[in-house]
């Protein structure tokens, strides 16, 4: 296998090449202020709000929030992997691509490998669902589910035959093939050491990301009386249930350009749909869908349409997911929500009334009715006391919509239901968007800490200005403090500090396929910094001591969170001197 690329030469190929040439070549940009702009590739638009910044080699879609560098974009918008992106960049610029070599356990630990790996293990269970002398029972549940051969071949179902190591005596003959197949989570390892297939005697159902790499599994039991009735893959390092969809890639690949895709909750409601004709639907993997799934999902289509069992919980599911949703409604994207009739779900439901029933758009609620009703459900909006409830409880929702047209709209609907002026409501929402103190990142599961606050605002910083670093001296005190992102705070410091001129899309490149790949190319696409960078160096400065200055009381607090063993050397140093010093 070929080695890594090492980080050196991609950081001297973002420095060759232009991403205003690269991307003008397919989506010709026109030279606004200091910036490019376009209407957007990645979704439907009138009027650009695609963004490219020279300075920063860096494209922010205002729109859709789609967002990268040179090499994302190809990733993105030619569909290229990560390789033939480089290799593709590499060759305009005239650069040769070295290669890193690796020793085995280096490279066995690349995401490459765990795909192919992945992919094998795919292969592996879709080949005993044809081979293996048990077979059989698969088959015929798959039969008496009215599973079609071709559905089952489209979506490469499998079988785990039953017993504790058919899948190590295949693939994990070694003892690094064990550790391999532990790191995708297809197996499991045993107190007294040793390891156990996770998936046996089940269904399986690949889950593949949304450019065709198999990513995890999902099993079915047979025997409806056992448990856990699915079983899923773990978060692996290239498997993330919060951002993956099951049925994405077959969805991509069956149709072109979808004017809606339908979320619905299980593998086989996307498969039963997709034997009916309705290739567009989608399932979260045992989870609620996150505001990842839906920003992944409005980069393909303008319309999205949630899919609920019409009970209880499917209500409080549908709820959470309008109220993550919110945010991500601009120009022109839709939710919409359907309530399958109480004890069906997709699959009985397409089964028993077909395909037609399922798509007539009788069925689904928009958004914004779905919101009135549920808010005004307990509500006498003939008293005025009532409509007075009613606005207070809908503006915050109304006060998380992007400005614009649909906000617009949702107002004028909620003056039409309570009778209040509609500037009156605008006075509350700008009142509410006041009081709420200045929220430039996106909501997200960050903790209140006011120090990772200060923290995220130093990174967002120095993405957008990184030769703010020049000002720094020595970073051993703040490399002290004790709030959680400050390691990598300082990495990213020594980073840029190693690398003068360095420009944001390097710095994101560098973080590529880690844990902070997600967090900085979210910081990067902050709006305000993308649009204006204006921090001072002497802000810059006084930020970073103010959060050396923070007091004692958060770092005991902090200390009290967390165990000793997660404290760094310098972190235990500094409580021993500060509270010398108390
Ligand atoms: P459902 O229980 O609605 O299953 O779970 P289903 O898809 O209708 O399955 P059938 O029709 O009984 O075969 C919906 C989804 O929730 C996750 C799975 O992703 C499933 O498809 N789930 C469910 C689990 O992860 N584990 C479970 O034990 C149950
Ligand atoms: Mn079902």
């Amino acid at each position: 296998m070929a080695g890594r690329i090492p980080q050196h030469f991609i950081d001297e190929l973002l420095n060759r090449i232009d991403i205003v040439d690269i991307i003008d070549a397919y989506v010709p940009l026109k030279k606004a202020g200091k910036d490019h702009q376009a209407c957007c590739p990645f979704h439907d638009e009138k009027t650009p709000s695609f963004t490219v910044s020279q300075q920063k080699q860096f494209y922010h879609c205002f729109g859709c929030g789609a967002n990268g560098t040179a090499i994302s974009f190809l990733m993105e918008y030619l569909h290229m992997g990560f390789i033939d992106a480089i290799e593709d960049l590499a060759s305009r610029a005239g650069m040769e691509i070295p290669r890193e070599v690796t020793d085995a356990t280096k490279s066995s630990n690349q995401s490459s490998e765990l795909y192919e790996l992945m992919e094998m293990i795919t292969n592996f269970y879709s080949k005993q669902l044809r081979q293996h002398p048990q077979a059989n029972t698969v088959i015929d549940y798959l039969k008496g589910r009215g599973i079609s051969g071709e559905i089952a071949k489209e979506f490469e179902l499998g079988f785990a035959p039953p017993g504790w190591d058919n899948l190590i005596n295949e693939l994990g003959k070694s003892h690094d093939a064990q550790k391999r197949l532990f790191k995708v989570g297809a197996i499991i390892q045993k107190d007294q050491g040793g390891y156990y297939d996770r998936f046996r005697n089940r269904l399986m159902f690949p889950i593949r990301d949304q450019r065709g790499r198999a990513i995890g599994l999902g099993g079915r039991l047979l025997d409806a009386d056992d448990k856990p009735k699915y079983l899923n893959s773990p978060e692996t390092p290239i498997f993330h249930k919060g951002r993956e969809l099951y049925g994405l890639y077959q969805a991509r690949k069956a149709i072109k350009d979808t004017d809606c895709l339908y979320i619905v909750e299980g593998y086989m409601d996307v498969i039963a749909l997709a034997q009916y004709g309705i290739c567009n639907a989608v399932a979260s993997l045992g989870t609620a869908a996150t505001p990842e799934h839906m920003e992944k999902l409005f980069r393909i289509t303008n319309k999205l349409v949630f899919c609920f069992d019409g009970d209880n919980a499917g209500r409080k599911a549908a709820w959470r997911a309008m109220e993550n949703s919110l945010s991500l409604l601009r120009e022109g994207k839709q939710l919409y929500f359907m309530f399958l009739p109480e004890g069906e779900d997709p699959d009985s439901f397409v089964r028993h009334k077909g395909s037609k029933s399922f798509t007539d758009n009788q069925m689904q609620i928009p958004l914004s009715e779905f919101l009135f009703s549920s808010l005004n459900k307990d509500l006498d909006l003939k008293s005025p006391e009532g409509r007075s409830v009613m606005v207070n409880k809908t503006l915050p929702y109304l006060s998380q919509l992007p400005i614009g047209p649909y906000q617009d709209i949702l107002i004028q609907e909620l003056a039409n239901l309570t009778h209040c002026e509609i500037n009156d409501i605008q006075r509350h929402l700008s009142e509410l968007s006041n009081n709420k103190t200045h929220k430039p990142f996106k909501k997200t599961d960050y903790t209140k800490d006011k120090g990772i606050e200060k923290v995220r605002w130093l990174v967002r910083c120095l993405l957008h200005q990184p030769s703010l670093v020049n000002q720094l001296e020595s970073i051993d005190k703040l490399a002290a403090h004790p709030t959680p992102g400050i390691n990598f705070l300082c990495e990213l410091i020594e980073f840029i500090q190693s690398r003068p001129n360095i420009t944001l899309a390097a710095i994101l490149e560098n973080w590529r396929d880690t844990k902070f790949e997600r967090r900085l190319r979210e910081l990067a696409a902050d709006e305000e910094t993308f649009i204006e960078s204006k921090v001072t160096d002497s802000e810059f400065l006084d930020a970073i001591n103010g959060l050396i200055k923070d007091n004692l009381e958060e770092f005991k607090d902090f200390k009290e969170k967390h165990s000793p063993s997660e404290l760094s050397e310098e972190q235990k140093a500094y409580f021993r001197n500060k509270q010398k010093s108390e």
